[in-house]
């Protein structure tokens, strides 16, 4: 039995890391080869068991929207021509039994203002938070994310955060958690503070963007100021949360790639592009090309 049906998007940040080519997108329309980074969090959100999409969109929302869409001309087109293959790449961009609501954030007032978005198809039950842009690389034979979080949350049934070590000089782009040894994997958390500097940060246990969020964290969403960088932050909600309930911190497994920067953006391609049945041969020879040219310049 699946426990947590809603998943939420938020895709309302402006994407200024990635100007101009959110200009008139969101970043989250970005393809890692062929698919666009929004669809492989869906595809994470569906196979942990969502059944029910909020996606929390801002001023350039219609291509996700058409994304998601059905799209009668393209796939008449391709039906006319004869083209099954794409046909059903294009059919199967999202399950019958799954549906999307879209939620307009007046304004990027940040993370949690925007989760904050959904509470009125969320209400009171545990839901999914994935940033589409903390993009999850799992191994063959390893489950997605998520699922993973769903896996834990049935049998811990609190919220949980997913969390990886990272250099102490990248605190100030993270929150940060400080969390005492619970079960294998698992972490209590005790205290969390959003983008530290690194002197001061409580230690360099980062949350990335992966949530499961029990439901009165809205009530505390509702009650926040701005926080780090004039914005309302999910970790200052989870904050509050944490006095009242438990909050775990879950050491995934798999590789998170940050495509919100331009590197990540590129390592996540290569990872993936070096995997694809397509191009996995000719990108390799391609890398190696380019690599070679570099030594001998
Ligand atoms: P980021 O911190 O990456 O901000 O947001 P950003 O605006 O998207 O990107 P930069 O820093 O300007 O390049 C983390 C996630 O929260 C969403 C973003 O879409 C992203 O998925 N977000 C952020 C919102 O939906 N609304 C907001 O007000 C802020």
């Amino acid at each position: 039995m699946t426990l947590i049906r809603k998943a939420v998007f938020p895709v309302a940040g402006l994407g200024s890391r990635f100007l101009p080519a959110t200009k008139a997108q969101p970043k989250e329309m970005l393809p890692i080869v062929d698919k666009p980074l929004i669809q492989y969090a869906v595809e994470e959100a569906v196979a942990a068991g969502v059944t029910e999409l909020v996606f929390i969109t801002g001023r350039n929302k219609r291509a996700i929207e058409d994304h998601f869409d059905k799209a009668y001309e393209l796939e008449a087109e391709l039906e006319a021509a004869g083209k099954q293959a794409l046909l059903d790449v294009v059919r199967g961009v999202i399950p019958k039994n799954v549906s999307c609501i879209y939620i307009r954030q007046p304004a990027p007032l940040g993370l949690g203002h925007a989760v904050l978005c959904a509470r009125p198809i969320i209400g009171d039950e545990p839901f999914a938070v994935l940033l589409a842009d903390d993009f999850m690389d799992t191994a063959p034979g390893q489950k997605p994310v998520l699922a993973q979080m769903a896996e834990v949350y049935a049998y811990e049934r609190s919220s949980i955060l997913a969390v990886q070590d990272v250099p102490r000089e990248h605190t100030r782009q993270y929150g940060i958690v400080s969390a005492t040894p619970y079960r294998p994997g698992l972490e209590l958390v005790q205290d969390i503070v959003e983008k530290p500097q690194p002197e001061v940060a409580p230690s360099t246990l980062a949350v990335v963007g992966r949530y499961v969020l029990s439901g009165s964290i809205f009530d505390y969403l509702a009650r926040l100021g701005k926080g780090a960088g004039g914005e309302i932050q999910l970790t200052d909600g989870i904050a509050a949360l944490m006095k009242q309930e438990r909050v775990l911190a879950y050491r995934y497994q798999g590789q998170r790639y940050d495509c919100g920067s331009k590197l990540g953006y590129l390592q996540a391609t290569a990872a993936i592009g070096l995997k694809h049945p397509e191009t996995a041969e000719g990108f390799r020879a391609c890398l190696a090309s380019l690599l070679g040219e570099g030594r001998a310049s």
